[in-house]
C-alpha cells in the first residue's frame, strides 16, 4: 500500500519530523496537520458558513485543528454522542434481565441470531465457534468504553440455558441454533436505519489507496469532518485491538481489488445523526493479536498515518502509557461490569503485555506528531 514508502524508511528515522512526512508527501499526517505558519486557535465555528442549500462548509481547514493535532473543540462539540454511559447501563440491565421471546435467523452469519425480548425491543446474538471470538468482541467493547470512544455498541453476555427464564421460551429455537447448552453469547442492541459507509474521500485517493489531501479539509461539509474525525478514533482503537476485519481488510484486498476502497467497509455502520458503529469486533484483542504479523504491516503503517486525535482519546492513551496498567485497568472494568467475565476467562498475559506495547507505541506516535506539528 502507497502509505509504507520502504525506501525512505532510514531516512525518515533521522529526525522526528522527517519521521512523520518523509514517506509520502501525499499522507493523511502530512496533509491533514497544520504546517507552523497556518495554525489557527479559534475553535473553527466562525470558518463553518452556511452556504446556500443550508450545507455547513468548513472554508479555513486549519479551524479544525487545535494544538497542530487535535480536533477543535467546536468539532468534538458537534459529534454525535455515540453510546451514553447510560445507553450502556440501560441496555445491560435488559440484555441480563429480559425475557427472549423469539429467535430468528439475523444479525449477519449462520451462527448469529436476531432476538426479540418480551418488551419488544430487539438484540443481535453472536455465538463464537471458537471461544476467542466472543472475548474478543467483549474486550474490545470495554477497551472502547476505557478509552471514552463510544463508537461500539452495548454489549452484554448471557449463558443460554433451555431451562431458564430467559431463554426458556424460545427452547425450540435453540435446536436449530447449534449453541451447545451452556454457551456463553454476547448481545447487542438492534440499531435501527444503519448504513453502509464507505471510507472518506479525504482517506482515499484515484488509485483507491490511503492518501488523503490537506486540501481535502477545504471545503469539507460540517458532516464530512465529523465523519473524518471518528475514523481517526477507528484506526487509534483497531490498531490497539489489532482488528483486521474493518478497514486493514480493504487494505489488503486492494492487492487484487482495486476499487475497494470505494466499497462499504465491513463491520462498519452509520447511523442517521452521523454516528459512525463499530459492530462485530470479535476479531479484536485475542485472535487480532494472534495474527498479528499478518495484519501489522498493514495496520502499522495505517496507525502512522494519522497524524489527528480526539482530545480525549489521546488524553486516555497519554494517561494509561504512564501508568502502564492498560490491561489491569481493562480487566478491571470488564469483571467489575460484566458478571460472566470470570467465566470467559481473562485476556492473557501475553496479551495483556502486547495491548500495553501497542498502546506505548501509539502514545509515541501521537509525540512524534506533537513534536512535528504543535
Ligand atoms: N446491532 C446491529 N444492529 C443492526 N444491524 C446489525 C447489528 N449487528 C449486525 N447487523 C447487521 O448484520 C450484518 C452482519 O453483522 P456482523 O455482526 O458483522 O455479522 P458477521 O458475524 O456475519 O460478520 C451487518 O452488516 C448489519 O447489516
Ligand atoms: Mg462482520
Amino acid at each position: 500500500m502507497g502509505l509504507a514508502g520502504s525506501p525512505e524508511e532510514s531516512q525518515e528515522r533521522r529526525t522526528k519530523r522527517s519521521h512523520l512526512s518523509a514517506r509520502s508527501p501525499n499522507t493523511f499526517r502530512a496533509l491533514l496537520t497544520v504546517p507552523g505558519g497556518q495554525r489557527g486557535s479559534n475553535g473553527g465555528s466562525p470558518d463553518m458558513v452556511i452556504k446556500s442549500g443550508g450545507t455547513v462548509v468548513n472554508q479555513r481547514p486549519h479551524s479544525v485543528v487545535q494544538g497542530g493535532i487535535f480536533w477543535s473543540s467546536a468539532l468534538e462539540d458537534a459529534s454525535p454522542e455515540g453510546f451514553s454511559d447510560a445507553q450502556v447501563g440501560s441496555w445491560v440491565e435488559r440484555a441480563r434481565t429480559s425475557r427472549i421471546i423469539s429467535l430468528e435467523k439475523g444479525c449477519g452469519r449462520t451462527s448469529n441470531r436476531l432476538a426479540r425480548f418480551a418488551d419488544g425491543s430487539k438484540a443481535c446474538v453472536r455465538y463464537g465457534i471458537n471461544p476467542e471470538q466472543i472475548q474478543g468482541e467483549t474486550f474490545s467493547f470495554y477497551l472502547a468504553r476505557l478509552l471514552g470512544i463510544k463508537n461500539v455498541p452495548p454489549l452484554a453476555l448471557s449463558r443460554v440455558s433451555a431451562n431458564s427464564a430467559q431463554w426458556g421460551q424460545v427452547r425450540k429455537d435453540l435446536l436449530g441454533s447449534q449453541w451447545p447448552d451452556g454457551s456463553i453469547v454476547s448481545l447487542t442492541p438492534w440499531i435501527d436505519n444503519l448504513t453502509d459507509v464507505v471510507a472518506p474521500k479525504a482517506l482515499r485517493s484515484e488509485d483507491g489507496r490511503l492518501r488523503p489531501l490537506r486540501a481535502d479539509l477545504e471545503n469539507r461539509t460540517q458532516a464530512e469532518l465529523l465523519e473524518l474525525m471518528q475514523w481517526t478514533d477507528l484506526i487509534v482503537f483497531d490498531y490497539l485491538t489489532a482488528n483486521f476485519d474493518r478497514l486493514v481488510s480493504n487494505l489488503f484486498s486492494l492487492q487484487w481489488d482495486p476499487r475497494v476502497m470505494q466499497r462499504a467497509t465491513s463491520n462498519l455502520h452509520k447511523t442517521p445523526n452521523g454516528g459512525l458503529v463499530f459492530i462485530d469486533n470479535e476479531a479484536g484483542l485475542v485472535h487480532g493479536y494472534r495474527v498479528r504479523a499478518m495484519w501489522d504491516k498493514y495496520n502499522e503503517p495505517l496507525l502512522r498515518s494519522v497524524c489527528l486525535f480526539r482530545r480525549g482519546t489521546a488524553g486516555k492513551i497519554l494517561e494509561l502509557h504512564k501508568l502502564r496498567n492498560t490491561a489491569y485497568e481493562l480487566q478491571r472494568l470488564y469483571q467489575e461490569q460484566e458478571p460472566l467475565g470470570v467465566d470467559l476467562g481473562p485476556l492473557s498475559e501475553d496479551h495483556a503485555q502486547l495491548l500495553q506495547d501497542r498502546l506505548d507505541l501509539v502514545y509515541k506516535h501521537i509525540t512524534l506528531c506533537q513534536a512535528a506539528y504543535s
